[in-house]
């Protein structure tokens, strides 16, 4: 018994140097007694391939493939006119469609546009939301949410709101990730209605002499 313990003592006084500790940094390669799916055949991410021509292992997507969850329509998707030279000017029919018309599609867009933008830029889409409010008190005035009542945004055309909605612009982050693609377009509708309210208030207020 003595014995055996001795060999075992000499053993892993001879093994522990060869396998090294856990934590130490070694140059060697690890050794695996039990290979398992230690090693696996396969590529890292970003690695080199003498395979491909171009020598990448992460593969570009094929040109045209759409995934399941996609839009087919890249008009719908995008806001742009089929060639994509130009912005949408209306919301595209079949999305008012499969909504359950305008009025279905303006009442959803209606509690979107409470959920996602009117924190920073108000539920009267005044940009007095609560977060713009804060960054002004703080003193950065320059990430308050802009009023969407501005003339330029007025007559922006639609497709370019769904797209400033979707992508984002400079200090507004994108909202595809969290925004379903039909919703986008409902907070579009909701945001023009909001701007016609505005803009007759404005006008009643012009001709009042009140502004
Ligand atoms: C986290 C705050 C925040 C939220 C939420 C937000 N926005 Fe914005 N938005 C901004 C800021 C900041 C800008 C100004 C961006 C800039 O010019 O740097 C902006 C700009 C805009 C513009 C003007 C774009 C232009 O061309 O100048 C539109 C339109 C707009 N937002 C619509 C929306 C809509 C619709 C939603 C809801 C889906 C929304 N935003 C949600 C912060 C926000």
């Amino acid at each position: 018994m003595t014995r055996l313990l001795t060999l075992m003592g000499i053993l892993t006084a001879l093994a522990a140097p060869a396998l090294g500790c856990r934590g130490q940094v070694s140059e060697e390669p690890p050794i695996v007694p039990i290979r398992n799916m230690y090693d696996q055949p396969r590529y890292d991410p970003q690695e080199r391939s003498e395979f491909f021509e171009d020598g990448r292992t992460m593969r570009p997507l094929v040109e045209g493939a759409v995934a399941r969850e996609m839009e087919v329509d890249p008009t719908l998707s995008s806001g742009r006119t089929e060639d994509g030279s130009a912005w949408l000017l209306e919301i595209p029919g079949p999305v008012i469609e499969r909504k359950g018309g305008m009025e279905a599609l303006l009442a959803r867009g209606h509690e979107r546009h409470d959920i996602f933008c009117a924190p920073c830029h108000g539920l009267a889409g005044d940009g007095q939301g609560l977060v713009s409010t804060r960054v002004q008190q703080l003193g950065f005035s320059a990430l308050a949410a802009p009023t969407l009542h501005d003339d330029r945004i007025r007559h922006m055309p639609d497709g370019q709101l769904y797209a400033t909605i979707t992508n984002g612009i400079r200090n507004m982050p994108a909202y595809a990730h969290s925004i379903p693609q039909d919703d986008r377009w409902a907070i579009v509708a909701y945001v023009r209605a909001l701007q016609i309210s505005q803009a007759s208030r404005q006008t009643a207020m012009n001709v009042e002499g009140l502004q």
